[in-house]
């Protein structure tokens, strides 16, 4: 940890703050802003305080460390795409022939001896400190947002093993703070520590339990990575960074944690009791749905003599955890062309939260490829979560050119390329009708069979003038992409009844629209793309709210209630607390950029 600061300092990319901050918002409302800027820095809180228990704390915050793709290169020691091909090279080793290619195959196979966990018996210096008492209200975790039910950890690395002790597992999931000494496990029913839980339950047995904060922030990283079901995320930090990771036992349970953790808080998890998580802003940009979740009793906290907290802030894009998704996403391609081996690249664009939209390019051989690639994708780990899935063939441009690629694709948009599916959902989903399950809109935009005649496009007032004159619930309205074949008209709406009967007075006008997608108005700025992806891609349930007709197609992107059949409890978004956030502005804390406060509705 302190390597990797010496390191981001070097490199121009900490900003140190010695003014004393609150962890209770102000802390991630700093880091929030800081994390959108183009010049984006990691953050060292050399003096945080806690206003509400009077407390300041001798443990600085590191927050933001994965801020920029610079410091997330810094962190891996290379480029994402040299391991992917590292990981490409593994995956088709082929028989050596000849003496020479012998010798190069006993090389590669004995490095790969780096990747394989070492466990020590000595003193490690995450347990130079051993806390007389547990207290979980004295380290800095922070409460990131007002709705939030309390305070988060937010980077703990979550370590758990099978039943049987063979398998071991390390997820990053954030972790409420009930009282001193129990925190909330937030591993979501998909995920491997809700695996290992479910065999501890079936058996009744306590499940144990090891949180680490800080150490390598590689650790961190591979927590999040979707390696398969029963391998230890730990082997991708030995092959990443070419030496073994090394651990050793917690004091109170036999979790083996990295020697080099700043913090560790050790417990065991009672599987007969589940309490409901309080509300927490999550990365989705709206706050979790209530659901229940297992408690960790605390028996131990260890540290380092001078450990650092870290935090992270999650909500609306873009935040930390794009340069996250954007290394996992490069490290993952070879894994995922093992199941789909046509597929030549793909992006999960962060405004998309990643679960809610792929863009996939593909070369197309033969009828029902791109299909074939959907079921794909909804059926393997957790890509399976995917929302929505766009494909394009090889003669499309570069998947991160965003204008290209978005004309490519919308002059192939055609109702018999559109497949709506049913499927796993993220927990967090919030828009599907069931919790964990629902739509699935798969987009085949491999070949270019879109032929209907050309649209006569209006201006924005015109086509303001002429639909507002019919529907007075419509309030704003921009036409995008109108050189394509599927001109976006997207509406800003002051919904008073269920869009689908607003979408069938605007067909009268279908020789002026192609593709409309309501949003609110209040909530939604239709001159920002940028967002409105964010907005669209989490508000929608392909199969509740995608109408179909040939030449006119209809997205419900609007907030749903009772009125439009939604049962659920439809979440808030997560906004920064204005007076929090002004008087950070005026501390010189944050600064004053009101465009970009603006842009990315902060
Ligand atoms: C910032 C951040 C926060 C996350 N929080 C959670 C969480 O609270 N619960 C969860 O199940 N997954 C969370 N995830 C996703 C998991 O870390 C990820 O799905 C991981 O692969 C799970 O590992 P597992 O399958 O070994 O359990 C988070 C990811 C990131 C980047």
């Amino acid at each position: 940890m302190k390597r990797t600061i010496e390191l981001l300092k070097e490199n121009n990319l900490l900003r140190v703050i010695d003014d004393e901050v609150d962890i209770d918002l102000e802390m991630a409302h700093i880091a929030y802003v800081e994390v959108k800027q183009e010049d984006s820095r990691a953050l060292l809180f050399t003096h945080p305080v806690s206003k509400k228990l009077n407390k300041k704390f001798d443990m600085p915050v590191l927050m933001n460390v994965f801020g920029s793709y610079e410091a997330t290169r810094l962190i891996f020691e290379k480029e994402p795409d040299e391991i992917a091909q590292t990981i490409e090279k593994l995956l088709h080793m082929k028989p050596p022939s000849g003496f020479m290619g012998k010798l190069e195959m006993l090389k590669e196979l004995f490095e790969l001896k780096n990747i394989f966990t070492k466990r020590v018996n000595s003193k490690a210096p995450c347990q130079e400190v051993v806390k007389e008492e547990i207290n979980l209200f004295d380290l800095p975790i922070l409460k990131t947002w007002s709705g939030d039910g309390g305070a988060f950890i937010t980077m703990g690395q979550v370590y758990t093993q099978s039943l049987d002790g063979e398998k071991q597992n390390l997820g990053m999931y954030r972790l409420q703070v009930y009282d001193k000494n129990r925190l909330g496990m937030h591993w979501q029913i998909h995920k491997d520590g809700a695996h290992f839980f479910k065999e501890y339950k079936e058996a009744g047995k306590k499940m144990p339990v090891s949180i680490a904060i800080g150490g390598d922030p590689l650790y961190i990283w591979c927590g999040q990575a979707p390696m398969p079901n029963g391998m230890f995320e730990l082997l991708l930090y030995g092959l990443i960074k070419e030496k073994n990771a090394i651990l050793v036992k917690s004091k109170t349970n036999p979790i083996y944690v990295p020697t080099d953790s700043d913090i560790v808080i050790e417990g065991w998890v009672d599987p007969s009791c589940e309490e409901i998580e309080r509300p927490f802003g999550d990365h989705t940009g709206y706050y979790t749905l209530k659901e229940p979740y297992p408690v960790m009793d605390v028996t131990c906290i260890t540290t380092k003599k001078k450990p650092i907290y870290q935090a992270t802030v999650v909500g609306k894009p873009p935040l930390e955890d794009k340069y996250m998704g954007w290394a996992t996403e490069r490290i993952f391609l070879p894994l995922l062309k093992t199941t789909t081996p046509d597929l030549i690249d793909y992006r999960m664009p962060e405004n998309g939260v990643f679960h809610n939209l792929i863009l996939a390019k593909m070369k197309s051989c033969y009828p029902g490829h791109a299909k074939q690639f959907m079921h794909a994708f909804w059926g393997v780990g957790q890509m399976s979560f995917v929302k929505h899935a766009f494909f394009v063939n090889e003669d499309a441009p570069e998947l991160e050119n965003y204008e290209d690629i978005s004309d490519y694709i919308c002059d192939r948009v055609s109702v018999e390329n559109i497949l709506i599916s049913e499927g796993v959902c993220d927990a967090l989903d919030h828009a599907s009708p069931n919790a964990c399950y629902g739509g699935k809109l798969g987009v085949d935009c491999t070949h270019d069979n879109v032929r209907y005649p050309k649209k006569n496009i209006l201006e924005d007032k015109e086509l303001f003038a002429k639909l507002s004159s019919k529907v007075s619930e419509i309030k704003s309205l921009h036409h995008y992409k109108t050189h394509t074949k599927t001109p976006i008209c997207v509406i800003g709406i002051k919904k008073e009844r269920p869009i689908k009967e607003i979408y069938e007075e605007l067909k009268e006008f279908k020789d002026n629209l192609k593709l409309l997608v309501f949003v609110d108005f209040d909530k939604n700025d239709v001159h920002n793309p940028y967002m409105l992806v964010w907005r669209v891609v989490n508000n929608i349930d392909a199969k509740r709210d995608i109408f179909l007709e040939t030449e006119y197609i209809g997205i419900d992107a609007t907030n749903k209630s009772e009125k439009d059949g939604y049962e659920r409890e439809w979440p808030e978004d997560t906004d920064c607390d204005k007076t929090v956030l002004e008087d950070l502005i005026k501390r010189k804390l944050i600064k004053n950029n009101k465009e970009l406060l603006k842009n990315y509705y902060v």
